[in-house]
């Protein structure tokens, strides 16, 4: 009896969804416009003849907007074998991505289709991309550290679990090879890695080479930069879903997006298509809307935590570019990847003078904040005397904290410096901090 009152249900409702069908009246440039549908925002439509006469598979696109009573529809995949009065279903239900636990290991397309050519586990539970973050009075506070195995980031700019930390940086300077060592190393129990927007020779260089062994324990979301705008913007909220999928099973999971400033790329594709103004550097309001429903999902949630890390291009190293500013505004701090550095083979390029986690006082305990502000300041002092230094004018006993800088110079680097494939624990990291603040306050070797 239930079955025949399913079958029942699924026959009125595919007479339905038969009878709001619309066909394609214009295409411009990446936008569908539908005469005839009865469709909601965000709803999945299949446009194409899904017969079995058809010669190609309907093509799955949502809706964007609506126009002088037409509906605007953009494509998740190429868009070919469409022409006026192509038939327009609508399905229903927004766009769902599969979920469970055989996830992990996988790499996935933005529309979370396996891209490893191993087919999809069966028996998934299927999930609205488009959830809301958890009620804020919900959220547990902040107050464990995470360890994301690097010495400079855990005693300096260190992140709690659930706390979501942007990564400023330029192009080349190691955010990738980073995001690969904190993959590696974490105590989270799950990685979900998005890479929004990279050329795909990235994308295999950062499974094989960054991420190598770590994969087992990940799920990496892919949507390469010639994918359609609609499909790089799901990969987003794909790789969230999925992270909030381990998050309600309780783990402590580690979202990495690769990168923020892509997706908000992709989103003002789409904006400017639709005909929305652009505003601040040609980005569209629905950009700046759109950034906090992505990132306010990560976070603490009183099942299970996600630690968000969000990388953010910054062009030039202009780090009040609007992107850059409005995730900064959004997020609880932020890690600085210098060029400088970088170029002087200073890696992990972490400008500590320039990172900031807003969290610190939570999560480290009094004397480990004694010792990290001990060397901020060294540091702060080398910076400030720098060019002398540098050309040997610095005259020793001008500053006891530049002295003890310059003469532990080198012990300072080999703590901050870190090659990608040495390991590193919090116990350990917090020891030679605190070593190292010891002596600087001791004045150095000599002093
Ligand atoms: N910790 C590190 N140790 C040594 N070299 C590094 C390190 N991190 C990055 N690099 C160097 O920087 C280059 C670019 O790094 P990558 O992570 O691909 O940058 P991005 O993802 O920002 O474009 C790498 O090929 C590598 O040579
Ligand atoms: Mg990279």
């Amino acid at each position: 009896m239930p079955e025949l009152l399913e079958r029942a249900t699924a026959a009125v409702r595919g007479s339905d969804l038969a009878q709001r069908r619309g066909r394609v009246s214009d295409l411009i440039g990446l936008i569908l416009e539908v005469s005839g549908l009865t469709a909601e925002i965000g709803e999945l439509c299949l446009v194409g003849e899904d017969s079995g006469r058809a010669r190609r598979a309907p093509i799955p696109c949502e809706v964007v907007g609506f126009r002088a009573g037409r509906t605007l529809l953009m494509p998740l995949g190429e868009l070919s074998g469409i022409g006026p009065g192509t038939p327009v279903t609508p399905t229903g239900s927004p766009f769902r991505v599969s979920v469970g636990p055989a996830l992990l290991g996988r790499v996935l397309d933005g529309l979370g289709r396996p891209l490893d050519g191993i087919p999809a586990p069966a028996g998934r539970r299927r999930a609205s991309t488009d959830a809301a973050p958890p009620d804020a009075l919900t959220r547990p506070r902040i107050c464990d550290r995470v360890g994301l195995g690097v010495r400079a980031l855990d005693t300096l700019v260190p992140c709690g679990v659930g706390q979501r930390l942007g990564i400023f940086a330029g192009s080349g300077v190691g955010k990738s090879s980073l995001m690969g060592m904190i993959a590696r190393s974490t105590t989270a129990d799950v990685n979900v890695i998005a890479l929004v927007g990279e050329r795909g020779r990235e994308v295999r260089e950062f499974i094989e080479r960054d991420l190598g062994p770590a994969l087992a324990n990940s799920v990496v979301i892919v949507a390469t930069s010639d994918q359609p705008a609609l499909v790089r913007i799901r990969a987003a909220f794909t790789a969230t879903t999925i992270a909030e999928f381990f998050r309600d099973e309780g783990h402590h999971v580690m979202l990495m997006m690769d990168s923020v400033t892509r997706f908000a790329m992709a989103q003002r594709e789409l904006g400017l298509a639709i005909g929305e103004p652009p505003a601040t550097r040609g980005y569209t309001p629905s950009v700046f809307a759109l950034l906090p429903r992505l990132l306010e999902r990560a976070g603490t949630a009183p099942t299970g935590a996600i630690t968000g890390l969000y990388t953010v291009l910054v062009d030039g190293d202009d780090m009040n570019e609007p992107i850059a500013d409005a995730v900064r505004s959004i997020l609880d701090g932020h890690i600085v990847l210098s060029r400088d550095l970088a170029h002087a083979g200073h890696y992990p390029a972490i400008d500590v003078l320039a990172s900031v986690s807003r969290l610190v006082s939570e999560i480290l305990d009094p004397s480990l904040r004694a010792a990290g502000d001990r060397l901020r300041a060294a540091l702060a002092a080398y910076r400030d005397k720098q060019d002398l230094i540098s050309i040997g004018a610095y005259v020793r006993g001008t500053d006891p904290l530049t002295d003890a800088a310059v003469a532990l110079s080198s012990q300072i680097n080999g703590f901050l410096r870190q090659s990608v494939d040495e390991p590193s624990d919090l116990d350990e990291a917090d020891a030679q901090l605190c070593a190292l603040a010891a002596e600087l306050a001791g004045g150095g070797p000599q002093g």
